[in-house]
């Protein structure tokens, strides 16, 4: 797999693998489910921050590693003392693509296990597949090992769902306009704009004004409830709940700049909700047939379908 021609140039590892991505699958996908062990290097997704929250497959992996790039403050420092105070931990913040492959390539193919510990979910906002192509190209198989993303922390914490029957039908992970975002692809408005999706904004603490300033120029009600929560499952956890009127100053006040998750509909409060079709009186009903196993089929069909 590996391109002796560019070995050490990440950029033309991943313009090779993104190639090779376009023309096939790769036969892992078949052959291993989320969760199986496997072999190589895994990217495994901390989780929002409770040590708790942490996936099994996760603590193992950590359990047994001789060497962890964590990403810094993101990864509760509770969960590398709980799980790797035995393992050389590396903070992979400040250090570009040219200095995290070869650490991870040279220690893998020394023989050590390595883990590279995402926060929450690696496949969100996690910029995880452009190592894991590196590596893959110099030779060093990778595979995800899914957390729990930040929302859902979020969620948990605001006693509430993300989709709810007659309030929000759809999820949005979004992030605002930036640096990385041009202001043609922030979505933020168009999603708040279709009312029943609730819309959980990542890496944008620090742009709550400017957000929010947005979406009322867009006409948006201002009352429409919005959530900040700071490190959702962290022992400093702070809820801030408002509207799009009033919680950019709430934020401001609380002084948050980062490591917060803003989420934006009436799921928020929950409020409003109705009863699901999946408990309804359908479900004592039966379907007149007394094959138990038709009954079965079709509770699964409609509890797929909710
Ligand atoms: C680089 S992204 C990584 C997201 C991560 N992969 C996930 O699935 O949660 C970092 C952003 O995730 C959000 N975030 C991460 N951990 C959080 C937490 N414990 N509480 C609230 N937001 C969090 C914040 O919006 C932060 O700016």
């Amino acid at each position: 797999m590996s391109d002796a021609s560019a070995p050490n140039d990440p950029q033309a590892a991943i313009d090779s693998q993104g190639r090779r991505r376009g023309e096939e699958l790769d036969d892992r996908i078949f052959e291993h489910s989320a969760g199986d062990e496997q072999v190589g290097i895994p990217f495994v997704g901390a989780g929002p921050g409770n040590p708790r929250l942490l996936t099994v497959a996760g603590k193992e992996l950590l359990e047994t590693a001789d060497l962890v790039v964590h990403a810094g403050s993101l990864v509760n420092s509770e969960l590398l003392d709980e799980y790797c105070d035995h393992a050389k931990l590396v903070n992979s913040v400040g250090k570009d693509l040219e200095e995290l492959i070869p650490l991870m390539r040279d220690a893998y193919e020394d023989g050590d296990e390595v883990v590279r510990l995402h926060s929450g979910d690696p496949a969100v906002y996690g910029a995880a597949l452009e190592q894991m192509d590196a590596l893959e190209h110099e030779g060093v198989p990778t595979y995800f090992v899914p957390g729990v993303t930040s929302a859902f922390a979020a969620s948990a914490t605001l006693r509430t769902q993300l989709t709810l029957n007659e309030v929000s039908n759809h999820v949005a992970f979004t992030r605002p306009q930036g640096k990385t975002l041009s202001p043609e692809e922030d979505h933020i408005s168009d999603f708040v704009e279709m009312g029943d999706v609730t819309t959980c904004i990542y890496l944008g603490t620090h742009a709550v004004r400017d957000t929010m300033d947005r979406l009322l120029e867009d006409d948006h009600d201002p009352e429409t409830p919005v959530a900040v929560i700071y490190h959702a499952s962290w022992p400093d956890e702070d809820v801030i709940v408002g509207s799009i009127d009033d919680i950019a100053e709430k934020v401001e006040e609380a002084g948050y700049r980062a490591s917060a998750l803003v989420v934006i509909g009436d799921a928020v409060t929950g409020a409003g909700y109705e009863r699901s079709y999946l408990y309804g009186d359908w479900a004592n009903r039966g379907s007149g047939s007394s094959d138990a196993d038709t009954q079965t089929n079709e509770t699964e069909t409609q509890a797929g379908d909710d």
